[in-house]
């Protein structure tokens, strides 16, 4: 097992009714002005909001507002809020949404704390030193933001969808309510278990040994979720499932299933993320999307792993560590599928050109400045040959 630090400093106050403890939440906190944050009407539909409002208005807890955050948050949306939180003292944020809210979120707290533009943190160019202190109530179980070290922001100019990682910005408190993500549409929920499940993967496959717990954990995590997304499709307020996806939506992007590794691969992750910055999908479904094909361009690195996966998450009995893989990755193709996620680009609506990726390949290796992954050192080639394969819906899955 590798030596490893373990951060988690969110307090999580979960289950049914958990909002109505925004306030006192809040009030621990001794802020002065507080930012909610939200998105495209989601919230407001349901009541959430006006739950909230009502709620700081009977505490005497002094707070503005900015909706409108969109999936794959956009960074002039950030600006605006880094303006508004200066002009008016903001000294807290509250979001109220899903990953895209959180991350917008956080965006704005690293630039109202620190001096300059607050891009560069997600260029690279420079290191945030502080953030303003953030909460969340999750509405959809998905990002793992809730608990995670990590924003991700999408710049207009120019397609880029960049993530900023550091535990200054992970979240004071996080509300979880089960019954919250009730209203999600069943594509939102299946978007969100495939990338809780992701977020587990990304770890699980890397290089290390000797990982029993970990592994474990792991395993047990992808199929409780596995299982629980089957059951939302039948039955979309199963408060069960609901609260079994959301739990492991903050466990799985926690770093809990990172434990001892040498940190996992995430080449899906940076692979989607041009994507994402490109076609603006949701994230799970890009993920979905593009995971067989980066599994079938890299298990030859390590078989075991992927037939140690195939056989502890799919009970597939071959012995033969090669055959074993494949089945694996097949199998999970055809969860996907069965949940309606897509397995290529196609489903997903795009028919990249042979110069979209190229972009997205030259994007994603930061124009031959790093490449991506530990299984295979993926760089600006290699990903484009994983685009290629997603792309071309003629190559039967199980050759892909
Ligand atoms: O904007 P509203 O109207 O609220 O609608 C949202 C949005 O359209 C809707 N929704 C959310 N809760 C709902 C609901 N609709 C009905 N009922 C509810 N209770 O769902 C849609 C998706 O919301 P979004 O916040 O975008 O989803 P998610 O949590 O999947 O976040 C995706 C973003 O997070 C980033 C992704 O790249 C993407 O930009 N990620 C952030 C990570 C992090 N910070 O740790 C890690 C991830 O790997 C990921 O990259
Ligand atoms: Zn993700």
């Amino acid at each position: 097992m590798n030596d490893f630090n373990y951060y988690a400093p969110t307090k999580v106050v979960f289950g049914k009714g958990a909002e109505q403890k925004v306030g006192n939440l809040i009030k621990e906190q001794n802020c002065k002005k507080v930012l909610i944050h939200y998105g495209s009407g989601s919230a407001r539909r349901s009541g959430l909001l006006d739950r909230i409002e009502a709620i700081f208005d009977k505490e005497g807890i002094t707070y503005i507002e900015l909706g409108g955050v969109v999936p794959n948050p956009r960074l002039s949306l950030v600006y605006e809020g880094i303006a508004l939180c200066k002009k008016e003292n903001v000294d807290f944020i509250l979001a109220v949404g899903g990953g895209s809210v959180i991350d917008s979120a956080k965006a704005i707290g690293y630039g109202v704390a620190n001096e300059g533009d607050v891009w560069d943190f997600y260029a690279k160019k420079r290191v945030p030193t502080a953030c303003l202190p953030i909460g969340a109530v999750l509405t959809i179980a998905a990002a793992g933001s809730e608990m995670s070290n990590s924003s991700v922001i999408t710049n207009e100019d120019g397609g880029l969808k960049r993530g900023c990682n550091t535990d200054l910005c992970r979240c004071r408190f996080a509300v979880m309510n089960p019954e919250l993500t009730y209203t999600l549409p069943d594509y939102q929920t299946q978007c969100g278990c495939t990338d809780i499940m992701m977020h587990t993967m990304e770890r699980y496959f890397n290089m290390s040994e000797n990982m029993e717990l970990t592994d474990g954990i792991s395993e047990a995590l992808i199929k409780t979720v596995m299982k629980h997304s089957k059951i939302l499709k039948e039955h979309p307020d199963c408060y069960e499932s609901r609260a079994e996806v959301m739990w492991a939506s903050s466990l799985s992007h926690n770093d809990l299933t990172g434990c001892g590794t040498d940190g996992g691969d995430w080449a899906c992750h940076q692979l989607e993320h041009e994507i994402g910055g490109m076609f603006d999908v949701a994230h799970g479904a890009g993920l979905a999307a593009v995971w067989g094909s980066w599994a079938r361009y890299v298990y030859k690195a390590r078989p075991e792993r992927f037939a140690k996966f195939a056989r502890n998450i799919f009970n597939i009995q071959e012995t033969d560590d090669e055959k074993a893989a494949v089945a694996g990755i097949e199998a999970m193709e055809n969860y996907y599928q069965s949940v309606g996620m897509p397995t290529s680009l196609c489903e997903l609506g795009i028919h990249a050109t042979e110069e979209q990726i190229k972009e997205m390949a030259d994007k994603c290796s930061f124009y031959g400045k790093r490449t991506v992954g530990v299984m295979k050192k993926i760089g600006a080639p290699e990903a484009a040959e994983i685009y290629r394969m997603a792309n071309d819906k003629s190559i039967p899955l199980y050759s892909r």
